[in-house]
């Protein structure tokens, strides 16, 4: 909506100010094949669908009163599924929220927080949101992160990893290197993909102080629509992330939420072998797009990040469009001739591939 500036004039003034974060497209358009917000191309586990229906057969008062503001049963399953204690745990409305919440709880406003100049578009939303200084760390000409560029003062860091839009992954000697240098302040590993193949830091989480581990549901789990995320860390640092969100909202996971999230932690077996097909399909996918002349980078997501040399990236997006596939393309500078696509069932990649081949390339 464009509104005059006579209207403006109700906005505060740092809202007037804001550049908020643009989700990717969720467009209606029929036989769509959705390639575009790494969402999984499976179902949850049939579990989490029985677990979400028993809510309102179990209980006539599901909706009328609160859930549970610490969601225990939900932070009971996380502690038993990632091997740490039920106070390593923090539980939001998608990792979206728990990267908010820390942002305000950890990173210095007046020192630079770290990340990197190619990652996830949210942090600089939050860091203006928080009016938290930041400093864009280049990737190196590969795109990846060099973590030696991560000594310098700073008020906090970031990490993503795998990172995105590019894919790649940290081993955990490289993730170690920066909580090692940075004992005074707090080191976010944002772990959103990490189930696709990559090495979780939530494994170094009762060695550092300083580390806060963030994964999502919303990915591996496949429960996008569900927005549950979860932070861990050791007890002194969830009691701040505690403190941020029962100064600003109680009850962000409702009953449903809660109960298909315990009910997703508790069938690893599904789990694991819905992230297993995917990694493989993406293995598929890499084969097929390279013999097709894309250069892609190796990726540990649910997604990967391709160019063609010889085919502008801007115009195989609209191209790919017009035969009602939807990939992301992001006109920015370093990355404007690369497309992250999300990786589908073997189904949907070969129709990705045979349009590539016979309509578009
Ligand atoms: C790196 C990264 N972190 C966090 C998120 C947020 O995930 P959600 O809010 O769905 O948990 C995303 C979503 O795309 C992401 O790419």
């Amino acid at each position: 909506m464009t509104l005059t500036s006579d209207k403006m004039r109700f906005w505060s003034p740092e809202v007037r100010e804001l550049e908020p974060y643009v989700p990717g497209e969720q467009p209606k358009i029929q036989n769509l094949l959705k390639l575009n917000t790494n969402e999984n191309p499976y179902p949850p586990s049939p579990k989490v669908v029985a677990a979400v229906q028993a809510v309102l057969s179990n209980n006539a008062d599901a909706l009328r009163l609160y859930p549970d503001p610490d969601a225990t049963v939900l932070k009971q399953a996380i502690a038993h599924q990632q091997n740490v204690n039920i106070d390593q745990v923090f539980v939001g409305n998608g990792s979206d929220e728990v990267l908010a919440h820390i942002f305000k709880a950890f990173f210095i406003q007046k020192e630079p927080v770290l990340y990197a100049d190619i990652t996830y578009s949210f942090y600089p939303v939050y860091s203006q949101f928080f009016a938290t200084q930041t400093k864009q760390i280049p990737l190196n000409e590969k795109f990846e992160i060099d973590v030696s560029d991560y000594t310098q003062e700073n008020g906090g860091i970031i990490i993503t990893n795998p990172n995105a839009p590019t894919s790649i992954a940290l081993g955990l000697d490289q993730i170690e290197q920066v909580l090692k240098a940075n004992p005074d302040r707090v080191v976010l590993i944002d772990e959103a993909y990490v189930d696709f193949g990559a090495e979780s830091a939530v494994a170094l989480v009762n060695q550092y102080e300083n580390l806060v581990v963030c994964q999502t549901t919303s990915k591996s789990r496949s429960l996008a629509g569900l927005r549950v995320g979860f932070a861990i860390a050791q007890s002194h640092l969830i009691a701040a992330l505690e403190a941020v969100k029962n100064s600003f909202n109680s009850y962000p996971i409702d009953r449903f939420a809660i109960a298909a999230a315990v009910a997703s932690f508790e069938d690893q077996e599904y789990f694991e072998t819905q992230c297993q097909k995917v990694i493989e399909s993406r293995e598929h996918l890499v084969s097929d797009l390279t013999a097709l002349g894309f250069e892609v980078l190796p990726s540990k997501a649910n997604f990967i990040f391709a160019t063609h040399p010889q085919h502008d990236a801007a115009l195989l997006a609209q191209q790919l469009r017009d035969q009602g596939i939807i990939v992301r393309y992001f006109n920015k500078p370093r990355i404007n001739q690369y497309l992250r696509i999300t990786i589908g069932t073997d189904e949907q990649n070969q129709r990705l591939v045979d349009t590539l081949k016979t309509q578009v390339l």
